[in-house]
Protein backbone atom coordinates (compact mmCIF):
# COMPACT_ATOMS: atom_id res chain seq x y z
CA UNK A 1 0.00 0.00 0.00
CA UNK A 2 1.10 3.86 -1.05
CA UNK A 3 1.69 5.97 2.09
CA UNK A 4 -1.74 7.95 0.63
CA UNK A 5 -3.64 4.62 -0.41
CA UNK A 6 -6.27 2.55 0.94
CA UNK A 7 -5.99 -0.19 3.37
CA UNK A 8 -7.73 -3.77 3.69
CA UNK A 9 -7.26 -3.35 7.35
CA UNK A 10 -7.29 -0.42 9.13
CA UNK A 11 -6.83 0.27 12.90
CA UNK A 12 -8.23 3.25 14.79
CA UNK A 13 -6.81 4.05 18.35
CA UNK A 14 -6.02 6.81 19.96
CA UNK A 15 -2.57 6.85 20.70
CA UNK A 16 -0.54 5.82 17.27
CA UNK A 17 1.66 2.76 18.23
CA UNK A 18 4.58 5.31 18.83
CA UNK A 19 4.45 8.54 20.54
CA UNK A 20 6.32 11.55 19.35
CA UNK A 21 8.61 13.29 22.47
CA UNK A 22 9.98 16.54 22.25
CA UNK A 23 13.84 16.87 24.15
CA UNK A 24 14.50 19.58 26.29
CA UNK A 25 17.17 20.94 23.75
CA UNK A 26 13.82 20.83 20.76
CA UNK A 27 14.99 17.34 19.47
CA UNK A 28 12.43 14.79 18.90
CA UNK A 29 12.27 11.01 18.76
CA UNK A 30 9.81 8.21 18.54
CA UNK A 31 8.75 6.16 21.17
CA UNK A 32 6.68 2.76 21.98
CA UNK A 33 3.29 4.31 23.35
CA UNK A 34 1.95 3.61 26.68
CA UNK A 35 -0.42 0.97 27.55
CA UNK A 36 -0.73 -2.69 25.98
CA UNK A 37 -2.14 -2.34 22.39
CA UNK A 38 1.06 -1.86 20.37
CA UNK A 39 2.12 -5.04 21.46
CA UNK A 40 -0.99 -6.65 20.63
CA UNK A 41 -1.56 -5.20 17.40
CA UNK A 42 1.38 -5.21 15.77
CA UNK A 43 2.18 -8.76 14.32
CA UNK A 44 -1.64 -8.66 12.53
CA UNK A 45 -0.90 -5.27 11.28
CA UNK A 46 2.35 -6.18 9.63
CA UNK A 47 1.01 -9.46 8.29
CA UNK A 48 -2.20 -7.42 6.67
CA UNK A 49 0.38 -4.24 5.60
CA UNK A 50 -2.00 -2.29 7.42
CA UNK A 51 -2.76 1.36 8.39
CA UNK A 52 -3.21 2.93 11.46
CA UNK A 53 -4.60 5.97 12.63
CA UNK A 54 -3.86 7.96 15.86
CA UNK A 55 -3.12 10.54 17.54
CA UNK A 56 1.09 10.81 17.13
CA UNK A 57 0.96 12.84 20.77
CA UNK A 58 2.13 16.37 22.03
CA UNK A 59 0.02 19.35 20.48
CA UNK A 60 -0.92 20.60 17.12
CA UNK A 61 1.34 17.87 15.86
CA UNK A 62 0.18 17.82 12.16
CA UNK A 63 2.20 14.73 10.09
CA UNK A 64 2.07 13.41 6.90
CA UNK A 65 1.47 9.55 6.97
CA UNK A 66 4.63 7.74 7.59
CA UNK A 67 6.08 4.08 7.44
CA UNK A 68 6.98 2.01 10.46
CA UNK A 69 8.29 -1.08 10.87
CA UNK A 70 6.27 -2.13 8.67
CA UNK A 71 3.03 -0.17 8.67
CA UNK A 72 1.59 2.95 7.42
CA UNK A 73 0.97 5.34 10.19
CA UNK A 74 -1.59 8.04 10.11
CA UNK A 75 -1.45 10.94 12.65
CA UNK A 76 -4.47 12.72 13.60
CA UNK A 77 -3.63 15.89 15.05
CA UNK A 78 -4.84 17.31 18.81
CA UNK A 79 -5.06 20.92 19.17
CA UNK A 80 -4.81 22.09 23.49
CA UNK A 81 -8.52 22.42 23.96
CA UNK A 82 -8.94 18.93 22.56
CA UNK A 83 -6.28 17.42 24.37
CA UNK A 84 -7.42 19.34 27.53
CA UNK A 85 -11.23 18.47 26.96
CA UNK A 86 -11.30 15.32 24.99
CA UNK A 87 -8.45 13.52 26.26
CA UNK A 88 -7.84 14.47 30.00
CA UNK A 89 -11.35 15.57 30.18
CA UNK A 90 -13.67 12.87 28.98
CA UNK A 91 -12.20 10.00 28.21
CA UNK A 92 -9.73 10.09 31.39
CA UNK A 93 -11.48 12.60 33.56
CA UNK A 94 -15.06 10.98 32.83
CA UNK A 95 -14.80 7.83 31.11
CA UNK A 96 -11.49 6.26 32.92
CA UNK A 97 -12.88 6.50 36.74
CA UNK A 98 -16.57 5.77 35.86
CA UNK A 99 -15.45 2.43 33.95
CA UNK A 100 -13.12 1.52 36.83
CA UNK A 101 -16.14 1.28 39.71
CA UNK A 102 -15.80 4.91 40.41
CA UNK A 103 -12.40 4.48 42.53
CA UNK A 104 -11.94 8.32 41.92
CA UNK A 105 -14.97 10.27 40.74
CA UNK A 106 -15.81 11.24 37.68
CA UNK A 107 -16.87 14.83 36.49
CA UNK A 108 -19.52 15.15 33.81
CA UNK A 109 -19.11 18.72 31.78
CA UNK A 110 -20.82 19.36 28.79
CA UNK A 111 -18.03 21.16 26.86
CA UNK A 112 -15.55 17.77 27.80
CA UNK A 113 -18.46 15.48 25.69
CA UNK A 114 -18.88 18.26 22.91
CA UNK A 115 -15.22 17.76 22.03
CA UNK A 116 -15.41 14.22 22.54
CA UNK A 117 -18.18 13.86 19.58
CA UNK A 118 -16.18 16.32 17.37
CA UNK A 119 -12.65 14.24 17.64
CA UNK A 120 -14.15 11.01 17.42
CA UNK A 121 -15.74 12.54 13.96
CA UNK A 122 -12.59 13.28 12.98
CA UNK A 123 -11.29 9.65 13.68
CA UNK A 124 -14.16 8.24 11.86
CA UNK A 125 -13.53 10.62 8.77
CA UNK A 126 -10.08 9.57 8.34
CA UNK A 127 -10.77 6.11 8.22
CA UNK A 128 -13.45 6.53 5.82
CA UNK A 129 -11.04 8.17 3.53
CA UNK A 130 -8.43 5.73 3.78
CA UNK A 131 -10.13 2.10 4.20
CA UNK A 132 -10.76 0.25 0.80
CA UNK A 133 -14.17 -0.97 0.04
CA UNK A 134 -15.46 -3.74 2.33
CA UNK A 135 -12.49 -3.13 4.08
CA UNK A 136 -12.23 -3.97 7.73
CA UNK A 137 -11.67 -1.55 10.55
CA UNK A 138 -11.07 -2.05 13.88
CA UNK A 139 -11.73 0.71 16.22
CA UNK A 140 -9.78 0.34 19.91
CA UNK A 141 -11.11 1.60 23.51
CA UNK A 142 -12.54 3.89 25.79
CA UNK A 143 -11.36 7.00 23.87
CA UNK A 144 -13.36 6.29 20.53
CA UNK A 145 -16.59 4.98 21.59
CA UNK A 146 -19.05 7.03 19.03
CA UNK A 147 -16.33 5.94 15.80
CA UNK A 148 -17.97 2.75 15.05
CA UNK A 149 -22.01 4.44 14.52
CA UNK A 150 -20.01 7.48 12.83
CA UNK A 151 -18.11 5.63 10.59
CA UNK A 152 -20.81 3.32 10.21
CA UNK A 153 -23.30 6.55 8.32
CA UNK A 154 -19.90 7.18 6.51
CA UNK A 155 -19.20 3.69 5.00
CA UNK A 156 -21.98 1.04 5.34
CA UNK A 157 -19.49 -1.34 3.26
CA UNK A 158 -17.20 -1.51 5.93
CA UNK A 159 -17.39 -4.28 8.12
CA UNK A 160 -16.15 -2.55 11.73
CA UNK A 161 -15.36 -4.01 15.02
CA UNK A 162 -14.37 -2.40 18.14
CA UNK A 163 -12.78 -3.96 21.15
CA UNK A 164 -12.98 -1.96 24.54
CA UNK A 165 -9.38 -2.81 26.53
CA UNK A 166 -10.59 -1.62 29.82
CA UNK A 167 -13.76 -3.00 32.19
CA UNK A 168 -17.49 -2.16 30.89
CA UNK A 169 -19.16 -1.03 34.10
CA UNK A 170 -22.64 -2.70 35.39
CA UNK A 171 -25.53 -0.63 34.52
CA UNK A 172 -25.97 1.15 38.23
CA UNK A 173 -22.69 2.79 37.18
CA UNK A 174 -22.95 3.64 33.67
CA UNK A 175 -26.55 5.11 33.84
CA UNK A 176 -25.02 7.83 35.44
CA UNK A 177 -23.33 8.83 32.58
CA UNK A 178 -25.89 11.90 30.91
CA UNK A 179 -24.81 10.80 27.54
CA UNK A 180 -25.05 7.07 28.17
CA UNK A 181 -27.92 6.53 25.10
CA UNK A 182 -25.27 7.96 22.76
CA UNK A 183 -22.10 6.12 23.44
CA UNK A 184 -24.18 2.77 23.25
CA UNK A 185 -25.52 3.70 19.94
CA UNK A 186 -22.07 4.69 18.97
CA UNK A 187 -20.75 1.32 19.72
CA UNK A 188 -23.71 -0.43 18.21
CA UNK A 189 -22.20 0.73 14.85
CA UNK A 190 -19.81 -1.84 15.39
CA UNK A 191 -20.66 -5.73 14.06
CA UNK A 192 -18.89 -6.89 16.89
CA UNK A 193 -18.18 -5.34 20.18
CA UNK A 194 -15.28 -7.17 22.04
CA UNK A 195 -15.10 -7.26 25.72
CA UNK A 196 -12.24 -8.43 27.91
CA UNK A 197 -14.31 -10.49 29.97
CA UNK A 198 -17.86 -12.11 29.43
CA UNK A 199 -19.44 -9.87 32.60
CA UNK A 200 -18.58 -6.58 29.97
CA UNK A 201 -20.50 -8.28 27.01
CA UNK A 202 -23.21 -8.93 29.47
CA UNK A 203 -23.31 -5.59 31.31
CA UNK A 204 -23.70 -4.14 27.62
CA UNK A 205 -26.18 -6.05 26.06
CA UNK A 206 -28.43 -5.31 29.15
CA UNK A 207 -27.69 -2.08 29.10
CA UNK A 208 -28.40 -1.74 25.04
CA UNK A 209 -31.78 -3.69 25.97
CA UNK A 210 -32.79 -1.66 28.60
CA UNK A 211 -31.92 1.85 27.71
CA UNK A 212 -31.67 1.73 24.22
CA UNK A 213 -34.79 -0.64 23.84
CA UNK A 214 -33.31 -3.16 21.30
CA UNK A 215 -34.67 -6.71 21.36
CA UNK A 216 -31.59 -9.24 22.17
CA UNK A 217 -30.82 -12.62 23.11
CA UNK A 218 -27.73 -13.72 24.28
CA UNK A 219 -25.19 -11.94 22.66
CA UNK A 220 -26.79 -10.54 20.12
CA UNK A 221 -28.98 -7.92 19.56
CA UNK A 222 -31.09 -6.98 16.76
CA UNK A 223 -31.52 -3.68 15.23
CA UNK A 224 -34.22 -2.24 13.55
CA UNK A 225 -32.87 -2.01 10.19
CA UNK A 226 -32.03 -6.14 10.52
CA UNK A 227 -28.85 -5.69 11.12
CA UNK A 228 -26.93 -7.68 14.47
CA UNK A 229 -24.78 -7.00 16.39
CA UNK A 230 -22.67 -9.53 18.23
CA UNK A 231 -21.35 -8.91 22.04
CA UNK A 232 -18.61 -11.15 22.85
CA UNK A 233 -15.23 -11.56 25.42
CA UNK A 234 -11.91 -11.67 24.16
CA UNK A 235 -9.26 -11.15 27.02
CA UNK A 236 -6.46 -9.74 25.68
CA UNK A 237 -3.05 -11.44 26.35
CA UNK A 238 0.84 -10.58 25.07
CA UNK A 239 3.71 -12.25 22.33
CA UNK A 240 4.78 -15.20 25.19
CA UNK A 241 7.19 -16.54 22.69
CA UNK A 242 8.60 -12.87 22.53
CA UNK A 243 8.93 -12.47 26.09
CA UNK A 244 10.00 -15.71 26.66
CA UNK A 245 12.95 -15.24 24.32
CA UNK A 246 13.97 -11.99 25.87
CA UNK A 247 13.80 -12.95 29.11
CA UNK A 248 16.48 -15.93 27.99
CA UNK A 249 18.88 -13.59 26.08
CA UNK A 250 22.55 -13.43 27.66
CA UNK A 251 22.18 -9.77 27.86
CA UNK A 252 18.64 -9.74 30.18
CA UNK A 253 20.09 -12.88 32.49
CA UNK A 254 23.12 -10.70 33.41
CA UNK A 255 21.01 -7.63 33.75
CA UNK A 256 18.82 -9.74 36.24
CA UNK A 257 21.82 -10.47 37.89
CA UNK A 258 23.25 -7.01 38.14
CA UNK A 259 20.02 -5.81 39.31
CA UNK A 260 19.79 -8.15 42.62
CA UNK A 261 23.23 -7.51 43.50
CA UNK A 262 22.41 -3.70 42.84
CA UNK A 263 20.01 -4.38 45.59
CA UNK A 264 22.02 -5.81 47.84
CA UNK A 265 21.67 -9.74 46.95
CA UNK A 266 18.26 -9.95 48.75
CA UNK A 267 16.53 -12.99 49.73
CA UNK A 268 12.95 -11.91 48.22
CA UNK A 269 12.38 -9.38 45.60
CA UNK A 270 9.43 -7.86 45.53
CA UNK A 271 7.84 -6.07 42.56
CA UNK A 272 5.35 -3.90 40.89
CA UNK A 273 5.28 -2.54 37.90
CA UNK A 274 2.22 0.03 36.57
CA UNK A 275 1.38 3.05 35.08
CA UNK A 276 1.01 5.84 37.87
CA UNK A 277 -2.65 5.08 37.94
CA UNK A 278 -5.09 5.28 41.05
CA UNK A 279 -6.72 2.08 39.51
CA UNK A 280 -3.18 0.14 40.11
CA UNK A 281 -3.97 -0.45 44.33
CA UNK A 282 -0.33 0.67 44.43
CA UNK A 283 -0.37 2.99 47.55
CA UNK A 284 -2.28 0.30 49.42
CA UNK A 285 0.50 -2.63 48.49
CA UNK A 286 3.47 -0.50 49.68
CA UNK A 287 1.47 -0.02 52.84
CA UNK A 288 0.85 -3.69 53.48
CA UNK A 289 4.60 -4.42 52.77
CA UNK A 290 5.94 -2.16 55.09
CA UNK A 291 3.10 -3.09 57.87
CA UNK A 292 5.33 -6.73 57.46
CA UNK A 293 8.31 -4.66 57.88
CA UNK A 294 7.45 -3.23 61.09
CA UNK A 295 5.27 -6.29 62.34
CA UNK A 296 8.77 -7.64 62.01
CA UNK A 297 7.51 -10.67 59.51
CA UNK A 298 9.48 -9.22 57.12
CA UNK A 299 13.18 -7.37 57.49
CA UNK A 300 15.08 -4.37 55.12
CA UNK A 301 18.03 -6.67 55.40
CA UNK A 302 16.70 -9.78 53.59
CA UNK A 303 13.49 -7.78 51.46
CA UNK A 304 12.88 -4.92 49.33
CA UNK A 305 10.14 -4.08 47.35
CA UNK A 306 11.43 -2.42 43.66
CA UNK A 307 8.24 -0.28 42.39
CA UNK A 308 8.17 1.00 39.15
CA UNK A 309 5.80 3.43 37.93
CA UNK A 310 5.56 4.84 34.38
CA UNK A 311 4.71 8.85 34.54
CA UNK A 312 0.93 8.92 32.81
CA UNK A 313 -1.68 11.47 32.08
CA UNK A 314 0.52 13.86 34.40
CA UNK A 315 -1.49 17.02 33.73
CA UNK A 316 -5.17 15.33 34.92
CA UNK A 317 -5.45 16.26 39.17
CA UNK A 318 -5.98 13.36 40.38
CA UNK A 319 -3.25 11.89 39.09
CA UNK A 320 -0.81 15.21 40.45
CA UNK A 321 -2.33 14.14 43.67
CA UNK A 322 -1.90 10.53 43.15
CA UNK A 323 2.13 11.27 42.33
CA UNK A 324 2.55 13.44 45.26
CA UNK A 325 0.66 10.67 47.77
CA UNK A 326 2.94 7.98 46.45
CA UNK A 327 5.96 10.20 47.21
CA UNK A 328 5.23 10.93 50.65
CA UNK A 329 4.49 7.37 51.00
CA UNK A 330 7.43 6.20 50.25
CA UNK A 331 9.61 8.57 51.64
CA UNK A 332 7.71 7.84 54.79
CA UNK A 333 8.15 4.26 54.78
CA UNK A 334 12.15 4.40 53.78
CA UNK A 335 12.53 7.12 56.56
CA UNK A 336 10.78 5.12 58.85
CA UNK A 337 11.73 1.68 58.43
CA UNK A 338 15.19 1.53 55.71
CA UNK A 339 18.71 1.47 57.32
CA UNK A 340 22.21 3.00 55.36
CA UNK A 341 22.23 1.28 52.21
CA UNK A 342 18.61 -1.12 52.57
CA UNK A 343 15.62 1.36 51.94
CA UNK A 344 12.94 -0.45 51.99
CA UNK A 345 11.47 0.10 48.71
CA UNK A 346 12.86 1.39 46.00
CA UNK A 347 10.97 3.60 43.48
CA UNK A 348 11.50 4.30 40.18
CA UNK A 349 8.71 7.18 38.57
CA UNK A 350 10.55 6.47 34.83
CA UNK A 351 9.34 4.28 31.79
CA UNK A 352 11.85 1.46 30.95
CA UNK A 353 11.79 -0.39 27.63
CA UNK A 354 10.95 -4.44 26.87
CA UNK A 355 14.38 -5.72 27.60
CA UNK A 356 14.82 -4.09 31.37
CA UNK A 357 11.70 -5.11 32.18
CA UNK A 358 12.12 -8.74 31.66
CA UNK A 359 15.54 -8.16 33.43
CA UNK A 360 13.12 -6.61 36.33
CA UNK A 361 10.73 -9.66 35.89
CA UNK A 362 13.83 -12.30 35.83
CA UNK A 363 15.34 -10.82 39.19
CA UNK A 364 11.49 -10.45 40.95
CA UNK A 365 11.04 -13.55 43.57
CA UNK A 366 7.29 -12.23 43.86
CA UNK A 367 5.40 -10.06 41.30
CA UNK A 368 2.43 -8.43 43.21
CA UNK A 369 -0.41 -6.53 40.86
CA UNK A 370 -3.06 -5.53 43.30
CA UNK A 371 -5.24 -3.09 40.86
CA UNK A 372 -8.80 -2.19 42.41
CA UNK A 373 -10.10 -2.63 38.81
CA UNK A 374 -8.27 -3.33 35.36
CA UNK A 375 -9.34 -4.18 32.29
CA UNK A 376 -6.90 -7.49 32.08
CA UNK A 377 -3.72 -6.61 33.30
CA UNK A 378 -0.47 -7.52 31.05
CA UNK A 379 1.98 -7.13 33.22
CA UNK A 380 0.82 -10.31 35.07
CA UNK A 381 1.17 -12.10 31.25
CA UNK A 382 4.19 -10.93 31.09
CA UNK A 383 5.70 -11.96 34.52
CA UNK A 384 4.44 -15.56 33.83
CA UNK A 385 5.74 -15.27 30.11
CA UNK A 386 9.05 -14.64 31.68
CA UNK A 387 9.80 -17.23 34.29
CA UNK A 388 10.80 -20.08 31.49
CA UNK A 389 12.39 -21.29 35.06
CA UNK A 390 9.13 -22.26 36.46
CA UNK A 391 9.87 -20.10 40.02
CA UNK A 392 8.55 -16.81 40.87
CA UNK A 393 5.24 -16.17 42.61
CA UNK A 394 2.65 -13.94 41.83
CA UNK A 395 0.18 -11.91 43.70
CA UNK A 396 -2.47 -11.20 41.66
CA UNK A 397 -5.95 -9.08 42.37
CA UNK A 398 -8.77 -10.55 41.69
CA UNK A 399 -9.75 -7.61 40.40
CA UNK A 400 -8.12 -7.92 37.46
CA UNK A 401 -8.95 -9.41 34.22
CA UNK A 402 -6.30 -11.26 34.38
CA UNK A 403 -7.74 -13.42 37.55
CA UNK A 404 -10.59 -15.09 35.40
CA UNK A 405 -6.91 -16.94 33.62
CA UNK A 406 -4.61 -16.49 36.17
CA UNK A 407 -6.23 -18.88 38.70
CA UNK A 408 -2.82 -20.22 40.52
CA UNK A 409 -2.08 -17.10 41.61
CA UNK A 410 -2.00 -16.00 45.11
CA UNK A 411 -5.18 -14.05 44.59
CA UNK A 412 -5.89 -11.16 46.71
CA UNK A 413 -8.79 -8.56 47.46
CA UNK A 414 -6.67 -5.02 47.07
CA UNK A 415 -9.23 -3.62 50.22
CA UNK A 416 -8.52 -6.26 52.62
CA UNK A 417 -5.05 -5.53 53.80
CA UNK A 418 -4.56 -7.80 56.00
CA UNK A 419 -5.52 -10.18 53.25
CA UNK A 420 -2.96 -8.43 51.63
CA UNK A 421 -0.22 -8.91 53.91
CA UNK A 422 -1.08 -12.77 54.61
CA UNK A 423 -0.69 -13.35 50.73
CA UNK A 424 2.57 -11.31 50.31
CA UNK A 425 4.17 -13.86 52.82
CA UNK A 426 2.55 -16.91 51.89
CA UNK A 427 4.11 -16.16 48.40
CA UNK A 428 7.35 -15.00 49.62
CA UNK A 429 7.40 -18.30 51.82
CA UNK A 430 5.86 -20.60 49.41
CA UNK A 431 8.21 -24.15 48.84
CA UNK A 432 9.63 -23.97 45.31
CA UNK A 433 7.56 -27.01 44.49
CA UNK A 434 4.16 -25.08 45.45
CA UNK A 435 5.20 -21.80 43.50
CA UNK A 436 6.62 -24.14 40.36
CA UNK A 437 3.11 -26.05 40.43
CA UNK A 438 0.93 -22.48 40.30
CA UNK A 439 3.75 -20.80 37.83
CA UNK A 440 3.62 -24.02 35.44
CA UNK A 441 -0.20 -24.02 35.14
CA UNK A 442 0.06 -20.35 34.49
CA UNK A 443 2.53 -20.42 31.50
CA UNK A 444 0.71 -23.29 29.99
CA UNK A 445 -2.61 -20.97 29.70
CA UNK A 446 -0.59 -17.80 28.43
CA UNK A 447 0.89 -19.57 26.22
CA UNK A 448 -1.72 -21.32 24.34
CA UNK A 449 -4.26 -17.96 24.80
CA UNK A 450 -1.55 -15.11 23.46
CA UNK A 451 -2.03 -12.49 21.92
CA UNK A 452 -1.96 -13.94 18.14
CA UNK A 453 -4.63 -16.47 19.12
CA UNK A 454 -6.95 -13.02 20.44
CA UNK A 455 -6.40 -11.58 17.39
CA UNK A 456 -6.99 -14.02 14.82
CA UNK A 457 -10.27 -14.77 17.28
CA UNK A 458 -11.56 -11.14 17.26
CA UNK A 459 -11.04 -11.22 13.36
CA UNK A 460 -12.46 -14.31 12.95
CA UNK A 461 -15.70 -13.34 14.59
CA UNK A 462 -15.82 -10.59 12.76
CA UNK A 463 -15.56 -12.31 9.24
CA UNK A 464 -18.50 -14.28 10.90
CA UNK A 465 -20.62 -11.30 12.26
CA UNK A 466 -20.42 -10.08 8.73
CA UNK A 467 -20.30 -12.62 5.97
CA UNK A 468 -20.00 -12.47 3.16
CA UNK A 469 -17.39 -9.45 2.09
CA UNK A 470 -14.36 -8.59 0.82
CA UNK A 471 -11.08 -10.24 1.26
CA UNK A 472 -9.91 -12.48 4.00
CA UNK A 473 -7.43 -10.97 6.20
CA UNK A 474 -4.50 -12.92 6.42
CA UNK A 475 -3.88 -14.48 10.16
CA UNK A 476 -0.84 -13.56 12.24
CA UNK A 477 2.15 -15.05 11.95
CA UNK A 478 2.35 -18.22 14.56
CA UNK A 479 -1.21 -18.50 15.32
C1 LIG B 1 -4.62 1.88 29.01
C2 LIG B 1 -5.70 2.16 27.96
C3 LIG B 1 -5.08 2.57 26.63
C4 LIG B 1 -4.11 3.71 26.86
C5 LIG B 1 -3.05 3.33 27.90
C6 LIG B 1 -2.07 4.46 28.21
O1 LIG B 1 -3.94 0.72 28.70
O2 LIG B 1 -6.54 1.03 27.80
O3 LIG B 1 -6.07 2.95 25.71
O4 LIG B 1 -3.49 4.10 25.66
O5 LIG B 1 -3.71 2.97 29.10
O6 LIG B 1 -2.74 5.63 28.59
P1 LIG B 1 -2.59 6.99 27.78
O7 LIG B 1 -3.63 7.89 28.35
O8 LIG B 1 -1.19 7.45 28.02
O9 LIG B 1 -2.82 6.68 26.32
Amino acid sequence: MSLNGSAELVIVANRLPVDRMTEPSGATEWRVSPGGLVTALEPIMRANEGLWVGWPGGTDVDLEPFEHDGMTLDPIALSADEIEQFYEGFSNGTIWPLYHDLVAKPEFHREWWDSYVDVNRRFAERAAERAAKNATVWVQDYQLQLVPRLLRELRPDLRIGFFLHIPFPPAELFQQLPWRRQILEGLLGADLVGFQLPGGAANFVRLVRQRVGHKTHRDLVYLPDDRTVRAESFPISIDYKGFEELARSDSVQKRAATIRKALGSPKTLFLGIDRLDYTKGIYARLRAFSELLRDGELDVDDAVFVQVATPSREKVEEYRVLRDETDRLVGRINGDLGRIGRPAISYLHSSYPREEMAALYRAADVMVVTPYRDGMNLVAKEYVACRYDGDGALVLSEFAGSAAELRQAWQVNPYDLNGMKAALLDAARAEPRERQRRMRAMRKTVEKADVAAWATAFLDELDEARPPHGKKLKPTPGS
